[in-house]
């Protein structure tokens, strides 16, 4: 198998489609997939070598797989990573890095509008190994500093939040966790490499759920975590042994979602864009998240550390739930899902569903109000998005 180009120096859109490919003695264009649990030997010191970790080469999928490799390659050059290993979902992924990074005693610090398993996660099962966790507000800076204790050794943060798309002040978090040795980790499944790079902006870690844009077709789950060199050898060691690896089907389906992740991105977001500031035209609509809007509090916040605003737009109908409800049910294009990062707009009702099993108080504390819609859009014709909403609009 020949080895890619050298490809450094080269913009996000030539990396998105060169960047890992590795090619056999057929020399396909397309990558292939190797669909193969394990790998032979020519002999048996040849196999002795490669267990022994003396000679490179493959030895069986659930601890290096071709198709995996270039999937990882790919996406390490778009987010600007020195490694990256992949998972079988993004769940996965948050869950072989805690456990590679954390032992008992530690503590993790962790913003309050993470995804809800991730939560889970840190409080349920975590907590049962004597792993503590902290939630802070994720748009206030000196809440993280107050939180940190001397055996914390993890901060956990997703910008934009889902659904009220706050900031988190990702540089200014990365300088409290390198004065006090934590690691700073960023959820980047909802703007990925096309809109934010939190490496450069002082993050160690990243986390994908390529479920969502980097797939951006609703196919395959997959997850990711990039960093450097040291921290994935020793994530590699701990999945080796564990198995939370990505399929080589849904590897392969992955390495084509991101041949067409900065064109989707781009285009979502900007359609996003239009579809919020026309939101916030209407008079029955009460409140209209999206971070390039300038009515957002953290707008020039997020347009510091951001490209764009992102395809998720959240807003409120006046009249709480049975009106949310009338706007979602009166769609004939958008699908009533809670997926998101999808080709196809997807909008869901946060409050019955996504967020259903928080206390109510907690949830209209936090912002999720009964009269609130997400909506992530896709890349259908925009003018057709808001006439679909319009449906809804209408009979209200
Ligand atoms: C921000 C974020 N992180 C992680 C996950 C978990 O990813 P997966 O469903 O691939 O396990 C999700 C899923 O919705 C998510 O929205």
């Amino acid at each position: 198998m020949s080895d890619q180009k050298k490809l450094a120096d080269l913009q996000m859109d030539t990396l998105a489609v060169r960047a890992g490919t590795m090619r056999t003695e057929f020399n396909e264009h397309s990558e292939a997939m190797f669909l193969t649990s394990s790998f032979v030997y020519e002999n048996s010191q040849i196999a002795a070598d490669r267990f022994a970790n003396a000679q490179n080469g493959y030895i069986y999928s659930r601890f290096t797989n071709p198709s995996v490799t270039m999937f990882q390659n790919r996406l390490a050059a778009l987010e600007g990573a020195p490694a990256c290993i992949a998972t079988a979902s993004g769940m996965a992924a948050i869950f072989a890095l805690s456990l590679t990074v954390l032992k008992a005693g530690d503590h993790i610090i962790c913003s309050r509008s993470v995804f809800g398993s991730t939560i889970q996660m840190f409080s349920n099962i975590l907590s049962k190994f004597d792993i503590s966790t902290t939630y802070v507000d994720l748009s206030k800076v000196n809440e993280f500093q107050s939180a940190m204790l001397p055996n914390t050794k993890m901060v956990y943060i997703e910008s934009p939040s889902n659904p009220l798309t706050e900031i988190a002040d990702i540089h200014a978090i990365s300088l409290i966790c390198k004065a006090s040795g934590a690691l700073l980790v960023v959820d980047n499944c909802f703007c990925t490499p096309v809109l934010q790079k939190p490496l450069e902006l002082g993050a160690d870690v990243i986390i994908h759920s390529a479920t969502k844009f980097l797939d951006g077709q609703g196919r395959v789950l997959g997850g990711a975590i990039l960093g450097s060199e040291e921290l994935i050898t020793k994530i590699f060691a701990f999945n080796r042994v564990t198995g939370p690896t990505l399929s080589a089907f849904n590897a392969w389906v992955l390495l084509k979602g991101l041949e067409t992740l900065s064109l989707r991105v781009d285009k979502q977001s900007d359609q996003a864009f239009e579809l919020a500031s026309w939101l916030e035209s209407l008079n029955m609509v009460e409140r209209v998240y999206h971070p390039q809007l300038p009515s957002h509090p953290q707008h020039a916040l997020a347009m510091r550390q951001q490209r764009k605003g992102g395809a998720i737009v959240s807003f409120v109908v006046k009249g709480g739930r049975e009106n949310a409800w009338k706007v979602i049910d009166a769609t004939q294009l958008c699908s009533i899902t809670a997926n998101l990062g999808d080709t196809r707009t997807t909008i869901t009702h946060p409050a019955t569903t996504t967020h259903g099993r928080m206390p109510e108080a907690d949830r209209e504390k936090a912002g999720i109000v009964e009269g609130l819609i997400r909506i992530s859009v896709g890349l259908e014709n925009v003018t057709d998005l808001k006439n679909d909403l319009q449906r809804g609009f209408d009979l209200i």
